[in-house]
């Protein structure tokens, strides 16, 4: 590993940390780091840091949130973070305060993880992340490198590097793959670490930053650094959108979509990941960076017609399933009561963003239907549907109930009192949105099950 850092090619080239891990973890300074946003990225890749060693400052402009995150309250349901946290500023490696400039000026490395949502014409709106880096760019300390987490159009990195206005600091791309509800787990097990960069030397110094992390690490250029998440969000998109249109043709020709996954999933080349179908897929990325790669091909004059269709059968997916309850309520809301498992986006986590469970319940709104839902995380009304009773367990969501629909995937939903469900609910009927409960057991109690690709 000594012998190839000195002659790291630029051109993407993938070599592992693994092998020399301990002679590394000897060589390896204490590095400063700052973290703009302390959203779930920001509050991760910080947390994560200062767990492998290194001090860091992560900063906010939510004077609410920090002086929460100083009291030790983490914002976000995400299992493991608060553990790393607490571990972090007991050992004062990691410190929480209000405004970039308090974080940077004092900083070598600076991790902008602020939001790019989608702007009105589907491109990523960079707004935030221009702020942040004209903000910083005249505090920052000579020769330290700014790096990328959020995800950002291709180019990205020049438009950063000319906001900071500075000859003396290097622009990184560092993309993050980070899945809500794991993200923890995936910062310190990567599959890979992605670095991309004009500035070779600045690229190393980065990925030492990962040095006790065993994983491939990729240096690249900064544009195929910035494709490279995109491009894995939207293929993974792509495989689910698939997935689920599969589901509609196991539906149609009488297979079982579970049992035409796993024997596709065999397949090495592949793989027994993200072939679960589902009600439509969603979250704070999958969406917005599947539109967002389009509108890059289509200002690179591309027509990328692939992705116009994954977003068409996803929306599919949720007219597909608000029909199919719907019909389980037996063809009109109206003067009926539907009870909901779950409203999260998945499994996990408290994020409500593009949930699909949103996506379909918004579907079923004008039909006059009285919703009334249970999600483990969630104690309040969505802003998209201010209507919808929210209950405190499962049982008391489906009291009356004509339908029961599961939205999301959570493990408890199929270890319930289904005898006590049966008892409670008015007309036994499940839309089961996850394929997640075991079928024979509620159709042995009467119910009729509908599922996904079955
Ligand atoms: C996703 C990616 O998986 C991460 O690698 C990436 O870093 C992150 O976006 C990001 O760009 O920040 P996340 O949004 O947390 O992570 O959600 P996923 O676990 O990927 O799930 C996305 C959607 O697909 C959810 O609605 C989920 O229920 C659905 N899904 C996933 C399925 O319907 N079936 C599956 O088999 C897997």
């Amino acid at each position: 590993m000594r012998a190839i850092w000195p002659s790291l090619p630029i051109d993407p080239t993938v070599y592992s940390f693994t092998e020399q891990k301990f002679e590394f973890e000897a060589r390896i300074p204490v590095a400063t780091i700052a973290v703009i946003g302390t959203g779930y990225v920001g509050l991760t890749t910080g947390a994560c840091f200062a767990h492998l060693g290194h001090d860091v400052i992560c900063a906010d402009i939510d004077e609410h949130k920090i002086a929460r995150l100083n009291k030790g309250e983490i914002p976000i349901v995400e299992q493991g973070l608060d553990k790393i946290v607490e571990e972090g500023m007991r050992s004062g490696k990691l410190k929480f305060v209000v405004g970039a400039i308090n974080a940077s000026k004092h900083a070598e490395f600076h991790y902008l993880c602020v939001p790019t949502p989608q702007g009105g014409d589907g491109a990523a709106d960079l707004s935030y992340l221009e702020i942040a880096a004209a903000e910083i760019g005249p505090h920052l300390p000579a020769n330290s490198i700014v790096i990328n987490k959020s995800t950002v159009p291709v180019g990205s990195t020049r438009v950063v590097a000319k906001k900071l206005n500075r000859s003396d600091v290097s622009v990184v791309s560092n993309p993050e793959f980070l899945r809500e509800g794991t993200a923890v787990s995936d910062f310190l097990n990567p599959d890979r670490v992605v670095i991309g960069s004009e500035d070779q030397e600045a690229s190393i110094r980065v990925g030492t930053l990962y040095a006790k992390v065993a994983a491939p690490v990729m240096v690249t250029d900064p544009v195929s650094a910035e494709t490279i998440k995109y491009a894995s969000n939207a293929f993974l998109a792509t495989k689910l959108s698939f997935v689920n249109a599969i589901a509609t043709l196991c539906e149609r020709v009488g297979a079982d979509v579970n049992d035409v996954v796993l024997g596709m999933g065999y397949d090495t080349r592949i793989g027994k990941q993200f072939l679960r179908p589902g009600p439509g897929w969603g979250g704070s990325c999958f969406p917005k960076d599947t539109i967002a790669l389009h509108k890059i091909a289509e200002d690179a004059g591309y027509d990328f017609s692939i992705l116009t269709e994954v977003l068409n059968v996803n929306t599919q997916q949720f007219d597909r399933t608000a029909a199919k309850v719907l019909t389980a309520l037996g063809g009109s809301g109206a003067g009926k009561r539907l009870a909901v498992w779950g409203l999260t986006f998945k499994a996990g986590t408290d994020d409500l963003r593009d949930s699909p469970s949103i996506e379909v319940l918004t579907r079923l709104q004008d039909s006059g239907v009285e919703i009334v839902a249970y999600d483990p995380a969630i104690d309040a009304p969505p802003r998209e549907l201010p209507d919808i009773k929210i209950v405190a367990d499962p049982y008391s969501a489906v009291e009356g109930a004509d339908a029961l629909a599961i939205m999301t995937e959570w493990d408890e939903f199929r270890w319930l009192d289904f005898d006590q469900v049966a008892e409670a609910m008015n007309n036994r009927a499940i839309v089961d949105g996850r394929n997640l409960l075991d079928r024979s057991v509620v159709m042995r109690r009467g119910f009729t099950y509908v599922g996904v690709g079955r």
